[in-house]
C-alpha cells in the first residue's frame, strides 16, 4: 500500500507540471490566462500562434502521464500504473502550483491510454482526429474521443482499463463544461482560431 501511495504522489506531482504554461512563458508567447479560453493546454497554446510550442505542449502533457504510468508498471505493477496515471491526470487538471486551476486533461488522457492499452490509445487518437477534421473544434474532438474510449476498451478487449477509462471520460466531460456550453451556443472557436 505504501508503494501505491508513493506512485500516487509521484503521478500527481509529475502530472501537475503545466508544460503549456512553462513553454509559453519561456518562449515569450504571453500569458495563457489572457489568451483564448485561458486554458493551459496545447489547443490554447496554439492560439498564441506558435505551432511549435503547441506541439511540444501536446507531447509533454501526453508524455508525462505515459511516462509515470509506464515506470509504475515496470517497477511495481498494473495497479500502480493505473493509480499513477489517474493521479497524473488529476495533477494536470488540478495542480497545486496554479491554485488547482489546471487543464482539461485531453493530452494526458490520450498519452495514458497509449501507455496503458495502446490499441485503445491509437483508436482514441484516431477518433479525436476524425472528429477534429469533421467539426474543426478541439473540444468537440476531445469529448467525442473520451465518449468513445470505453467503447473502444470493450471492442478491443482491454477490459483491464475499463474503470480507469470510465473515470477519465467523466472527468474530461466535467473539465469541458464551458466548452460544451459554447458548442451548444454555436460560439466555440475552431482549431487555431483566436
Ligand atoms: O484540450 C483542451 C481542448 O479540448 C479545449 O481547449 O482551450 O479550446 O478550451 P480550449
Amino acid at each position: 500500500l505504501t508503494l501505491l501511495i508513493l506512485w500516487a504522489v509521484l503521478g500527481y506531482l509529475l502530472g501537475s507540471v503545466p508544460f503549456g504554461m512553462v513553454l509559453a512563458r519561456a518562449m515569450n508567447l504571453g500569458n495563457l490566462r489572457e489568451i483564448g479560453s485561458g486554458n493551459i493546454g496545447a489547443t490554447n497554446v496554439l492560439r498564441t500562434g506558435s505551432k511549435k510550442a503547441a506541439a511540444a505542449t501536446l507531447l509533454l502533457d501526453g508524455g508525462k502521464g505515459a511516462a509515470v504510468a509506464l515506470l509504475a508498471r515496470y517497477l511495481t505493477g498494473e495497479d500502480a500504473a493505473q493509480i499513477a496515471g489517474l493521479m497524473a491526470f488529476l495533477g494536470h487538471c488540478y495542480p497545486v502550483w496554479l491554485r488547482f486551476r489546471g487543464g482539461k486533461g485531453v493530452a494526458t488522457f490520450l498519452g495514458l491510454l497509449l501507455a496503458l492499452a495502446w490499441p485503445v490509445g491509437v483508436a482514441c487518437c484516431l477518433t479525436w482526429l476524425v472528429a477534429a477534421l469533421w467539426k474543426r473544434m478541439s473540444s468537440f474532438a476531445a469529448i467525442t474521443a473520451a465518449a468513445m474510449s470505453t467503447i473502444w476498451v470493450i471492442l478491443l478487449g482491454q477490459g483491464q482499463i475499463f474503470l480507469l477509462a470510465a473515470i477519465l471520460t467523466l472527468l474530461v466531460y466535467w473539465r469541458h463544461r464551458s466548452n460544451i456550453a459554447r458548442i451548444r451556443a454555436g460560439t466555440e472557436p475552431k482549431i487555431g482560431q483566436k
